[in-house]
């Protein structure tokens, strides 16, 4: 507990940047921040990472695009995005007055130029706490293989974006791969500042009836609730491997996940689906980890960060 108030710390500090409590919006479900000002009280939240961006701007894939599924959902969004300018142009200056929330901004590219554009555009930009760096991406110059699934590409990516930062860099992995632990080292290796995990599911659905995709891009991302124990191993081993801190998320809904993500090693951690379903949920989670906290006498959430017990 903070000494006067008697409520619990919720603070966590990652990479250098000090978050007032571990909960953060996760990229592509919280528009660009300003689309949920009316209905949640952003200030309240640690922090939100913000659709991601590309140099150019992005209409995304055709529809259908989204797919809810058991307890999940999936999307084929495609990454579409007003670009990194129109971003700093017509989004930044709301974001900058909202006080005391950590803005990240997330990037994608199709080859490594792509990233170190994106990331040289936002460093001329006030009021961004950091980046995340999308490497779900087919890397087109490599047959299409995801940048995030070929440690070579996962290096090479890295490096290029590190290179160009001037904000911490918070490495997002996707979770299609053999070894979740051999990627998060080869991320912090080639400087990630911090690790953010995981994106979605490669995933798919047919309707029986018209023996159609369910979705026009035929795969998609699986999300939400289904993929938390996952998600909470990939945590736990990511954070097994690394001196650097994790960002956890993948179906997290209610106050008792953000607990189990710290305690599987997660310093923070991020909500993606759950606002879906509920656009306040993240403000809710925050107010219910407070509840949390303060029932169980826990005085500092930070206390908490892998402390998962085998006996
Ligand atoms: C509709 C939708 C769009 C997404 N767009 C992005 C994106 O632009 N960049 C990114 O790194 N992740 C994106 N994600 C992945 C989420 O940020 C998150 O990693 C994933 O959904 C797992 O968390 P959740 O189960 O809480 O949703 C998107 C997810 C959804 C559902």
């Amino acid at each position: 507990m903070t000494p006067n108030s008697g409520a619990p710390d919720l603070s966590v500090n990652v990479a250098g940047i000090p978050l007032k409590n571990p909960v953060m919006a996760a990229s592509g479900t919280f528009g660009y921040g300003v689309e949920f000002d009316d209905v949640v009280d952003l200030g309240k939240l640690g922090g939100f990472v913000v659709k991601g961006l590309s140099k150019e701007p992005m209409i995304g894939n055709p529809p259908p695009r989204l797919w809810e599924t058991a307890a999940g959902m999936l999307n084929a969004i495609g990454l579409q995005n007003i670009g990194a300018q129109a971003f700093l142009d017509e989004k930044m200056p709301r974001l900058r007055q909202i006080k005391d929330v950590v803005v990240v901004t997330n990037v994608f590219g199709y080859a490594r130029e792509d990233y170190e554009r994106t990331i040289e555009i936002l460093n001329q930009g006030e009021g961004i706490a950091a980046y995340e760096l999308n490497v779900s991406c087919p890397n087109t110059q490599h047959g299409g293989l995801q940048f995030g699934s070929d440690p070579r590409s996962l290096d090479e990516v890295v490096t290029t974006a590190k290179r160009v930062a001037q904000r911490p860099l918070i490495v997002k992995l996707s979770p299609n791969v053999t070894s979740i632990a051999q990627m998060a080292y080869v991320a912090q290796e080639s400087g990630a500042d911090a690790l953010s995990l995981v994106n979605t599911f490669v995933a798919m659905a047919i309707d029986p009836e018209t023996r159609k995709p369910r979705i026009a891009n035929v795969t998609a991302g699986l999300s939400g609730p289904a993929i938390k124990p996952i998600a909470v191993r990939m945590v736990y081993d990511a954070a097994h491997a690394v001196k650097i801190p994790v960002i956890g998320m993948g179906g997290i809904s209610t106050p008792e996940d953000v607990i189990e993500f710290m305690l599987a090693g997660a310093t923070a951690v991020q909500i993606g689906t759950a606002s879906y379903w509920d656009p306040c949920a993240t403000e809710k989670i925050v107010d219910g980890l407070q509840e949390w906290c303060q029932e169980r006498r826990v005085p500092r959430i930070s206390d908490l960060i892998g402390g998962m017990q085998l006996e």
